[in-house]
């Protein structure tokens, strides 16, 4: 299923980099972890007026609990930090916050934060924010194929395929745009199924130095892309309907 016009655009985005931009200034990784916050309400508070209504941000993937315990109990305080501090804001913005991945592996306190905020901002009608947390996508996939499994009735892969495009569209939808940033070109895990047709934008960008002007410049290219679903260029599609029509007549001709 694809984003319907005028609804606005899902903006999926890989906040890559806090790492190597708090190495190359001789400070610790938490430290870009923390700089990565900032970025984070700067591009929150611009998306709406960029046309994104709803937007999905990594923040914490499954695989990013082979880091060191320090470095994963600090991500999950300052997320914790970031849900508390910005729930009003978030109330001002009209972002309706909500959590993605797996719940049973956090902290308490982290949970209690997110359920907190996701209730604060139930009413956000303006922003969909999606905070991927101790999320993977195969594992999400894996979930919702187990489920329709087993409420039965899932007898042929279409059937199945049905299905989870449904569940999977109900949770969030397919990515208009998918962001990276820090230099690196690959999806790492993250919404695998709904990123089919999304458009990529790679930037060797830091997450710490990412602003409203980067994700202004990442709306502008994917408006200038083609997107053709399968299909034909939009430049051809006239002259394919054109020709269409002529085959059509030939067959039509004794
Ligand atoms: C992304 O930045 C944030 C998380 C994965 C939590 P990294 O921590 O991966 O930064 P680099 O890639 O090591 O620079
Ligand atoms: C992906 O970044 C996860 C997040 C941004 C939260 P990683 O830095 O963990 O990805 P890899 O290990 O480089 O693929
Ligand atoms: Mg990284």
């Amino acid at each position: 299923m694809q984003s319907e016009a005028g609804e606005g655009l899902h903006v999926a985005i890989i906040m890559d980099g806090n790492g190597r931009w708090a190495a190359r200034r001789g400070w610790p990784r938490v430290a870009g972890h923390r700089a990565g916050v900032a970025a984070v309400r700067r591009v929150v508070e611009r998306a709406p007026e960029l046309g994104i209504a709803r937007m999905t941000l990594y923040a914490f993937s499954s695989d990013n609990w082979r880091r060191p315990a320090l470095e994963v109990r600090s991500i999950f305080s300052l997320i914790a930090a970031y849900l508390r501090i910005e729930r009003e804001r978030l109330k001002e913005v009209g972002a309706r916050l909500e959590a993605i991945g797996r719940r049973d592996r956090l902290p308490r306190l982290l949970l209690r934060e997110i359920e907190q905020c996701e209730s604060a901002t139930a009413g956000g009608r303006r922003l969909h924010l999606r905070v991927a947390v101790d999320y993977s996508s195969r594992e999400a996939i894996a979930r919702a194929a187990a489920e329709l499994v087993g409420e039965g009735g899932m007898h042929s892969h279409e059937a199945l395929e049905r299905g989870l495009a449904a569940v999977l569209h109900a949770a969030g939808g397919d990515v208009d745009l998918l962001i990276r940033t820090g230099g690196e070109k690959r999806l790492s895990d993250f919404l695998l199924w709904e990123s089919a047709y999304a458009e990529l934008v790679f930037t060797d960008r830091m997450w710490p130095d990412f602003d409203e002007t980067d994700l202004e410049a990442a709306v502008v290219e994917f408006r200038r892309r083609d997107r053709r679903f399968g299909g034909v260029p939009a430049a051809n599609a006239e002259t394919a309907a054109m020709a269409a029509e002529l085959s059509g007549a030939a067959l039509r001709t004794p």
